[in-house]
């Protein structure tokens, strides 16, 4: 117990101590930090519509067993349908973004697996691959030069080599060359890549179906996650890939095998909101354009940002100023929170900006200038 508390005061003596927050909805806040980033989940006329539609559909609040064992089957054949037409290929649904990770890296891969991945992915994907205990080697953050080098390097020693990233980077907004990625797959046979498009999509692409498809790849990526909890305005995620990685993860991937299934209905919202985002071109345009004008303040102001999407990092350094900064823009009225680390490394401690369509310019500018007053 002792230990316990020595660690609960090392992280509250850093800055770095986490607590739930009080429920700050209803509040009339402006929320800049959820991973809404179509405004679908601020839009009640959406429930009634789905309410309305969905009358004849499931209304099955429990899948009641792991999808291997479920009695309905109807609503996840049926999203995984439609997001395959959607893609051109299979689709696979996991509960979560963290579940599709965590499961299906252990089940691609073999003692004759050499994993590469970006240094900043997500924890989801970083305890993945712990879980698969396949040799891996971070490369530096979107550096794709050395990344060449590694896989030139290795390949001579490993008949398989996995290379994992973010296309947009949850924390800082970037995003990756993946068409540079694409050609060193077709250089090298043993490259299978594994692109988890969670802050892609519903925002890149003509459709919203993530960068994949802004770059017009999507039949050259091996996996692709996608997840629903954020752009999909649901919850649950999936994978995107061929027919016969779809049926050996079915058999394979323990997150899927060994999980109770989603809700029934919690599918059929999630594919009305998937019609809903292919038809929000005009709305995606729109977070472009707010997201440029957020960042390019964060950049006048002398802050380093490589953002190129809706996801903005205000660098501040460390946590104190982190917190301080997000309290003081809460008594202001905006949601902006901070992050320290683990999920950053220290000295990047920041606030982390997360736009969503429903945002007007002018509350941008309203935000810029209460930037103004705090830094
Ligand atoms: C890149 C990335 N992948 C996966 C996840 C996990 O997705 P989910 O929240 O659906 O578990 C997240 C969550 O923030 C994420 O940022």
């Amino acid at each position: 117990m002792n230990e316990i508390k020595t660690r609960l005061d090392a992280l509250r003596n850093n800055g770095n101590l986490r607590t739930i927050r009080t429920d700050l909805s209803g509040k009339g806040l402006i929320d800049l930090s959820s991973n809404d980033y179509l405004g679908l989940a601020q839009m009640p006329s959406m429930v009634k519509r789905f309410l309305q539609n969905n009358s004849g559909h499931t209304t099955s609040m429990t899948s009641s067993a792991s999808r291997l064992l479920a009695i309905n089957q109807h609503s996840y054949i049926n999203l995984e349908q439609f997001l395959g037409n959607l893609y051109g290929r299979s689709a696979l649904l996991f509960n979560s973004g963290y579940h599709a990770n965590s499961g299906i890296i252990p089940a691609l891969c073999t003692k004759q697996t050499l994993i590469l991945c970006d240094k900043l992915v997500h924890a989801s994907i970083i305890d993945g691959i712990i879980l698969s205990r396949a040799k891996f080697v971070r490369y530096r953050h979107n550096d794709i030069d050395q990344l060449y080098n590694l896989v030139k390097s290795h390949r001579e020693h490993y008949s398989d080599i996995l290379i994992i990233t973010e296309s947009i980077f949850s924390m800082d907004g970037d995003i990756c060359d993946l068409p540079k990625l694409v050609e060193i797959k077709k250089e090298c046979p043993e490259v299978r890549l594994y692109v988890d498009e969670a802050h892609g999509f519903g925002v890149f692409g003509s459709r919203g179906l993530g960068l994949c498809e802004y770059y017009n790849i999507i039949n050259d990526i091996d996996i692709i996650i996608g997840t629903l909890g954020k752009a999909g305005a649901s919850i649950g995620a999936f994978a995107i890939t061929n027919a016969e990685t779809k049926e050996y993860l079915i058999n394979s991937a323990r997150s899927f095998i060994f999980s109770t299934m989603l809700p029934p209905i919690n599918c059929e919202w999630s594919q009305f909101m998937v019609r809903q985002i292919i038809d929000m071109a005009k709305e995606r345009e729109h977070l472009k354009n707010i997201s440029k004008q957020l960042n390019d303040f964060i950049l006048s102001a002398g802050y380093a940002s490589h953002s190129q999407s809706q996801i903005i990092p205000l660098i501040v350094g460390n946590a104190h100023t982190a917190v301080n900064i997000s309290t003081r823009l809460l008594n202001m009225g905006y949601i902006a929170l901070p992050i320290r680390t683990p999920t950053v490394p220290a000295g990047t401690e920041r606030i982390r900006f997360s736009l969503n369509a429903g945002i007007s310019s002018t509350v941008i500018m309203e935000l810029i200038n209460a930037l103004k007053t705090l830094l």
